[in-house]
């Protein structure tokens, strides 16, 4: 049986994370979704918390995923979660210079574990959590870039910080181009 880890900020947690646990839960047996409890990013817009509470939703209905939070060494976790293939989203060229370089650490750090790359598709491929933030920041439309238990979260924390409203348009089509 193949466990794998996709990990991630997922600060929020946006279509393209999506796309990514839909492909990959289709070729492993098993797939945990690892959110990172980073300090070297304390700046996160959701807790912990949050992100696991989203992302929870967003897994609803694929009963081969789970999600958990991990903090420390990735390598330190999959041994923790016996787990042996580590997913990681590409988008384009520039994510995979720097996802190499975190693949052979990660090789070096635990020999057992392989790192894959699922690419999404190509309609998510300019969306990333830091883009969505900002456009959010400036009060524009996400509802297409992000899932509805993101939305609904980035709508309440606007509303809580005396933002007028998160721009709101129809779902995006099912196409998985
Ligand atoms: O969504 P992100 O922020 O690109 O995810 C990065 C993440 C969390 C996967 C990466 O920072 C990570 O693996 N952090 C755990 C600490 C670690 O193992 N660092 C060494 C990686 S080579």
């Amino acid at each position: 049986m193949i466990h794998a880890v996709y990990p991630g900020s997922f600060d929020p947690i946006h279509n393209g994370h999506v796309d990514v646990i839909r492909r990959a839960a289709r070729i492993y047996d098993r797939l945990t979704v690892a959110v990172a409890d980073n300090p070297l990013k304390p700046d996160a817009s959701f807790s912990i918390g949050e992100r696991l509470e989203i992302l929870t939703e967003v897994i609803h209905g694929l009963p081969n995923v789970q999600a958990e939070r991990f903090e420390g060494l990735l390598a330190e976790y999959m041994r923790q979660a016996e787990a042996n293939v580590i997913v990681k989203g590409l988008r384009a060229i520039s994510d995979f210079e720097v996802e190499l370089q975190m693949a052979h650490l990660n090789r070096q750090l635990n020999p057992e574990v392989e790192t894959t790359f699922v690419m999404t598709a190509t309609r998510w491929s300019y969306v990333s959590s830091t883009r969505v933030k900002e456009l959010v920041r400036y009060g524009a439309d996400v509802s297409k870039l992000v899932p509805a238990a993101t939305l609904r979260r980035l709508e309440a924390k606007a509303a809580a910080a005396g933002a007028d409203r998160v721009v709101r348009t129809p779902d995006a089509p099912r196409s998985r181009r």
